[in-house]
């Protein structure tokens, strides 16, 4: 599909109001995505395991305008409280879509949104935030337009979706997603994420993820400004190339169930996702003291367990522990135990991989 398979015709049906709600998970990406082109198409391929508990659930309520605007005009509110400071993104957002969304400006909408994971707990919320949000719209277009099939309203969702945060693409569908253009991966797009179609060793299933809250404040550094940094990175093309090649790698061992093998492509995009932004001009180091401490730990118990235990980071200091599901128990006792007491106020959260989105009655 091209983006021209995305702008609508005129609609056949007309909608006065009406309430839909979505509610969509967070995703975390073992080949990451850092650097783009314009529009949000991605400088790289990358893939997420979709989760389950971290999640968005996002109401939009529409009523139809006697006279259509020249603006937007929409409330926003963010668990149960007015929320001017998200203002400015879901605007940007709406400006970006509305080529794709033609009644946007036909209607008053009020947003109501809410995370089910702590506030300000350092886990961006964009990917849940504008999956939720961007589905929402499609459902509303879908009353516009009946005829519009499964297919096309999943992969425009996602395309929405990219426009507000690049890797909200990957949170529509699960259990793993590819975003980007690939070689050898069936059907993959710089437009949206398509669901990860080949065969998948029954090693990664229910593959667990618990992430470890080192450090709740604020983002460091907003995405915007991390992915500019690979503009003119001495090291960009070389690291583009790694992407493509770590995807190829992981499409092998999803194939075998190589835990060993997962580990190694896993943890060293993590490192340079961090590598990155540690040459960059300007550069960032954004891992605590803790994230390392936590780092060295989960290497020392893999020695001395034999198990599989995976780290992977995000722009941040906060640690994503994968393990496989047959291992939980020992690896839970791990961290209650061993990494705990790095984490702030000791939190942490359990997630594992998810299905995706679920529209709610
Ligand atoms: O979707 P953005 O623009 O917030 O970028 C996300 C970038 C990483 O989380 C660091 C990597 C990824 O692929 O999710």
């Amino acid at each position: 599909m091209t983006k021209k398979d995305f702008i609508p015709k005129p609609y056949e049906s007309s909608v006065q109001q009406g309430e839909v709600t979505w509610e969509s998970p967070s995703n975390i990406a073992l080949v990451k995505y850092w650097g783009k082109l314009e529009n949000q198409i991605p400088a790289n391929p990358s893939i997420s395991f979709t989760l389950d508990h971290c999640r968005t659930t996002t109401t939009l309520n529409f009523q139809k305008k006697e006279n259509p605007a020249s603006d937007f005009d929409f409330e926003l509110l963010f668990e149960g409280e007015k929320k001017e400071s998200f203002r400015p993104k879901i605007e940007k957002f709406l400006e970006r879509v509305e080529p794709y969304l033609l009644f946007l400006k036909d209607y008053k909408f009020s947003i109501e949104t809410s995370n089910s994971f702590p506030h300000s707990s350092g886990i961006a919320s964009s990917a849940s935030g504008m999956s939720a949000l961007a589905l929402c719209l499609m459902s509303l277009e879908k009353q516009l337009d009946p005829k519009m099939d499964e297919e096309y309203f999943t992969r425009k969702s996602s395309f929405l979706a990219r426009l507000g945060s690049g890797s909200a693409c990957r949170s529509i569908e699960g259990e793993l997603v590819v975003w980007g253009m690939h070689n050898t991966i069936y059907e993959s797009s710089d437009l949206y994420g398509v669901p990860f179609r080949d065969e998948v060793h029954e090693n990664f299933r229910n593959y667990r993820d618990t992430i470890l809250l080192v450090d709740k404040g604020e983002k460091q550094v907003s995405s915007t400004v991390g992915h500019d940094l690979m503009n003119d990175h001495p090291y960009a093309e070389t690291r583009f190339r790694q992407a493509h090649d770590n995807l190829d790698k992981l499409k092998k061992i999803f194939r075998s169930g190589d835990l060993e093998e997962f580990i190694k492509v896993v943890e060293s995009e993590a490192l340079t996702l961090h590598a990155m932004m540690m040459t960059s001009q300007p550069y960032f180091l954004l891992m605590k003291p803790n994230t390392l401490a936590i780092i060295n730990k989960i290497f020392r118990f893999r020695e001395e367990t034999g198990l599989h235990a995976c780290f992977t980071l995000d722009a941040g200091a906060n640690v994503h522990l994968l393990y496989p599901d047959n291992e939980a128990e020992q690896t839970l006792e791990f961290i209650e135990n061993e990494l705990k007491q790095y984490c702030q106020n000791g939190q942490y959260i359990n997630d594992k991989v998810g299905s995706g989105a679920k529209k709610l009655a």
